[in-house]
């Protein structure tokens, strides 16, 4: 397979990681027989740095013409200042808004070996392993909003809109990515209050029966869901829910393994290239160290293998490399807990060479 891969390295240690990830897919080409080719494209911090845009032109154009697309973290404290005409992330947002990534995709997977970081008791944690998929350019974020009135009486507003169109794709997707798991999947609402849950659960029902009849399906109010998050992580396998709820609840579940430094994420459309992520941001505390962790970067490799190029052995292999990694006692800082740590460098040779054997 030939495939065309835009690297946007982005701020911090953006560089530092998404440069590991892109040797561990040239390893996987090698080994595989594929030919992968990159570019690194501006945005970001960076972007404004070189350009005055976070999101030049040229790499809108670069990633509409790539398969795929591995961003590092855009943003920093040198461009926080709230004066300035425009911010890195509003590149992030420009870029998922340009290619319309309507789905983000966030496996929250327990690596067994760091069982001890997590904040929960090892017999609840243990066997977490969920796919969640969040709803990402509609409902309340995307409504209408208005202010009206003023003292006492001032009133603000903010419509929740689904269509039937937005909720069936978003559903087909985890459907599709429930049939290459553990086959169960879980919508999220609140169709007990409100009336765009209603229209989600109506039309989940109906694509669920319809298409997937071999899926095992349910659903779950989102408050109760973020008690099953705590209670019972391991029950879980793909979970699909609208953008407000899954924003709440990817982040509550990103808390669960304990190690940031390990979790990646994808922003999917339909058909087009996709985008794919560490969930982590810049961490500019220890930029230009040679010590982040670049696995999350890395598993987002995997992920783009699995989505963008349909290649499921490919994704496998890295996600097995990086278990064996583990398995092997190599820790970056952050999941070291006080032991002995490896580099970025370091730890990117390992997975690297666990790809060769
Ligand atoms: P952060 O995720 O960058 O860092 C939080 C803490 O985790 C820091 O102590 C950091 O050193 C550590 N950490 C994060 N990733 C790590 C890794 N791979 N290896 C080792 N340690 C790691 O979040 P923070 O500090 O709130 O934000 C820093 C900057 O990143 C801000 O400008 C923020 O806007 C931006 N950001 C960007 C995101 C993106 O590009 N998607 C997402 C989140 C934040
Ligand atoms: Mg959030």
């Amino acid at each position: 397979m030939k495939a065309s891969i835009v690297l946007l390295p982005g701020d911090g240690i953006g560089p530092e990681i998404t440069q590991q990830a892109k040797r561990v897919l040239e390893a996987i080409g090698d080994r595989f027989g594929h030919e992968f080719t990159f570019q690194s494209q501006l945005i970001g911090g960076i972007a404004i740095d070189e350009t005055g845009d976070p999101l030049p032109e040229a790499t809108i154009q670069a990633c509409r013409d790539s398969d795929a697309i591995l961003l590092g973290a855009v943003g920093g404290p040198k461009w926080d200042d709230p004066s300035a005409k425009t911010r890195p992330e509003a590149g992030l947002l420009k870029i998922r808004k340009e290619l319309g990534l309507f789905a983000n995709l966030r496996p929250i997977k327990l690596f067994n070996q760091l069982i001890d970081a997590s904040p929960l008791r090892r017999e609840i944690i243990e066997g977490t392993d969920i796919l969640f998929l969040r709803e990402l350019t509609g409902g309340i974020y995307f409504g209408e909003s208005s202010r009206t009135g003023s003292g006492p009486d001032e009133t603000a507003s903010q419509a929740m809109v689904y269509s039937v169109r937005e909720v069936e794709r978003i559903v087909r997707l985890a459907a599709q990515a429930a049939k290459g798991r553990g086959n169960r999947l879980t919508s999220v609402d609140k169709a007990n209050v409100l009336e765009p849950s209603r229209l989600w659960r109506q039309t989940a029902a109906r694509v669920m029966a319809e298409e997937f009849p071999e899926v095992q399906y349910d659903v779950v109010l989102v408050d109760a869901m973020a008690m099953h998050l705590i209670n019972r992580p391991s029950d879980f396998d793909v979970v699909v829910t609208g953008n407000m709820f899954g924003d709440i609840l990817t982040d509550e579940a990103s808390m669960l393994p304990g190690s940031l430094g390990m979790l990646p994420s994808a922003s999917l459309g339909s058909g087009g290239p996709g985008l794919y992520e560490p969930i982590h941001g810049s961490a500019p505390d220890i930029a230009g160290k040679g010590i982040a962790n670049p696995l999350a970067t890395i598993l987002a490799a995997a992920m783009l293998l699995r989505h963008s190029l349909n290649a499921e052995t490919e994704a496998a292999a890295i996600e097995k490399a990086v278990a064996d990694v583990l398995a092997a006692g190599l820790r970056t800082a952050d999941i070291a807990r006080g032991g002995p740590s490896v580099s970025t460098d370091a730890m990117g040779d390992a997975v690297v060479d666990q790809i060769k054997q």
